[in-house]
């Protein structure tokens, strides 16, 4: 699978994907969106010390970085699911901690190179699990209930197959009450469908060249 590597306007990478025409982020900004979706609508609302994370789409680890980076004073166990890991060599291109320490651009590889499929202590108060898996099949049922869901998949349009009221239902069935499901999606048929599946839903605004977006807690 080609993926080519991409600046994004805030300066940060992405990743474009020719045969869905598809990029890993938002073109206006990468790290804007994932601080904006992410962080602020999802980890920073969580007001829990300790926090169960599902991310769906490890991808360039940005959204765990980020994470890591801002969920000081929290203990994070933070579980992803991807079923295309990206390669080393594209991943050691990503310029995330470009302006950052060195300890950062550390950081950063480690979240790439630990082991899949088993808990890894990446920093203090940051457990990072990465499982090699397809949202569609995946049992979710083996894992801690969870606190926030970053659901950053490609879009509904791109991959219908994983923003359906069956996924929805499996996530939502796995999530604390009070717990937190954010995307940068802000379709309607996708708000009705997380609505219909447990979590009351918000319309936020969105980040830098996006007018909304989704952010829901289970009730
Ligand atoms: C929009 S990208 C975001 C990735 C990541 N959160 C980031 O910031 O780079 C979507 C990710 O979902 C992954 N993906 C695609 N289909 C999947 C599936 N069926 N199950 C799990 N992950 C999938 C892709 O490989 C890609 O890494």
């Amino acid at each position: 699978m080609k993926r080519f590597l991409k600046l994004t306007e805030d300066g940060s990478h992405t990743l474009y994907l020719p045969e869905m025409d598809e990029h890993f982020h938002s073109i206006h900004g990468a790290i804007q969106e994932s601080m904006h979706v992410f962080i602020a609508n999802g980890l920073h609302r969580c007001s829990k010390s300790e926090i169960n994370i599902l991310e769906v789409g490890f991808g360039t680890g940005l959204n765990a970085l980020l994470s890591l980076l801002h969920g000081q004073g929290k203990t994070i166990r933070y579980f992803s699911l991807e079923k295309y890991p990206l390669t080393e060599a594209e991943y050691s291109q990503l310029n995330y901690a470009q302006n950052d320490d060195d300890e950062t651009q550390s950081l950063f590889l480690q979240l790439h190179q630990c082991e899949w499929e088993k808990p890894v202590q990446v920093a203090p108060g940051f457990e990072l699990t990465k499982l090699q898996a397809d949202l569609s099949t995946v049992d979710l049922s083996a894992l801690p209930l969870f606190d926030l869901v970053y659901f950053d998949a490609f879009a509904p349009d791109k991959q219908p197959d994983l923003w359906t009221d069956a996924i929805f239902n499996k996530i939502s069935a796995q999530c604390q009450t009070g717990g937190i499901i954010t995307t940068y999606c802000a379709k309607g048929v996708i708000r009705r469908s997380l609505q219909k599946n447990g979590f009351l839903m918000q319309r936020l605004p969105g980040p830098p060249g996006k007018r909304q977006m989704l952010m829901g807690e289970k009730a």
